[in-house]
């Protein structure tokens, strides 16, 4: 990979030894994927932020980094609410070893809004090349906003954000950004139909990039929950919302081929897997209106959108559910070993693996519905 002048003294330690480190990471995985230089990014996004994921090992790692970030950068969701997590029966060993993987984090210069969802709180624009960690948001970035980024792994993300460039590959260049396979629906889809249908065609198509042709285009967050559950179920970083050139592939999915959703019984209901939007959360209020819930109901969300939806949430909480913000079900503790319901093919894919839990999904008004049921 050819390195200017500057990126050739920053390798060889001018810059002291984090940014050293740092550009090493981004050189090797330049030569690695044949990149043929690095290219300024505007923002980085960065994983591996939940103590029950990275543990005593990635707080020493952190420990032992300093400098500061020279793009903005936001952290993907941590084990706990900052404020509400002994409601979420969080022990306090726990939260002081978070709060200590959030501090070292601020002292890197990195905005510590913990959230899959740092569009809301700025959306990059459509050509930016950016450095983004969290699997649907790199997703959503590359196929709905039409920025530009890999899925990076969490050293790579804070090695870019460092230094505020990353390796020209992948999803960097217009080449790669093509549709390898089509993906048919004839039948109408709503809500949480997409994550459940991103469920079964991520488990398909795997790496490639497809291309959909549905009835009625979806909305945003319906595409949020598509693309975070294809990146889940397999490992789809880009997808096209529409058809767009001609396939060497074709799928065609009827409704039965997609009907994943559960009538189980639940120990605890659990929404916002991604995050959840503004009108996610008041369709959820509409959904809970004059509803009391019987079992537990827990709403995640962005502190950035919470602090914006105030008198939803009230409406929200008015029923005995509760939104939490800076966590999520997967990376927090507090749902571990239940019978946990979700609206989310993300969710549904994980939550086995990374929670231990039996984990079904259903949608948004059954999840509702389910929880207001005794
Ligand atoms: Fe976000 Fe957690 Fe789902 S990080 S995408 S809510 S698994």
């Amino acid at each position: 990979m050819h390195l200017t002048r500057d990126e050739e003294d920053v390798l060889a330690g001018e810059s002291g030894a984090v940014k050293q480190k740092s550009m090493e990471i981004l050189v090797a995985l330049g030569d690695i994927y044949n990149a043929e230089r690095l290219v300024p990014i505007e923002s980085a996004q960065i994983a591996g932020v939940s103590y029950k994921t990275i543990g005593e090992a990635g707080l020493e790692y952190l420990t032992d980094l300093s400098g500061k970030v020279v793009v903005p950068t936001m952290l993907n969701p941590m084990g706990m609410d900052r404020y509400k997590w002994r409601e979420m029966g969080i022990n306090e060993t726990f939260v002081e070893r978070q709060l200590a993987i959030i501090r070292r984090y601020e002292m890197l210069g990195i905005d510590a809004q913990c959230t899959c969802t740092p569009y809301y709180v700025s959306a990059p624009r459509a050509g930016a090349h950016l450095s983004w960690a969290e699997s649907s948001a790199v997703s959503y970035a590359n196929s709905v906003l039409g920025a530009r980024t890999n899925r990076e792994g969490g050293p790579s993300a804070l090695a870019a954000a460092l230094v505020g460039k990353t390796p020209n590959y992948g999803y960097h260049r217009d080449e790669n950004r093509v549709p390898d396979i089509s993906v048919r629906i004839d039948f109408p889809l709503a809500g949480s139909d997409f994550g459940a249908l991103g469920y079964i065609v991520g488990k398909m198509v795997k790496s490639q990039v497809p291309q959909f042709s549905f009835v009625a285009p979806p909305n945003a967050d319906e595409l949020k929950a598509l693309g975070a559950a294809m990146a889940a179920s397999g490992s789809v970083a880009l997808f096209f919302p529409k058809e767009r050139a001609m396939p060497r592939e074709i799928i065609e999915l009827g409704r039965s081929d997609v009907d994943i959703y559960s009538s189980s019984e639940p120990d605890v209901v659990v929404l916002g897997c991604p995050h959840c939007s503004r009108s996610e959360l008041a369709d959820i209020a509409r959904l809970l209106e004059g509803r009391t819930v019987a079992r537990p109901l827990w709403i995640c969300t962005s502190r950035f959108v919470a602090d914006r939806s105030s008198s939803v949430i009230s409406s929200i909480e008015a029923s005995g559910a509760r939104v939490i913000c800076d966590t999520c079900m997967i990376v927090s503790p507090a749902f571990e070993k239940q019978r946990m319901m979700v609206n989310s093919g993300k969710a549904l894919e994980y939550g086995p693996s990374l929670c231990n839990s039996h984990t079904f999904m259903g949608t948004t008004a059954n999840c509702i519905t389910a929880a207001c049921t005794a």
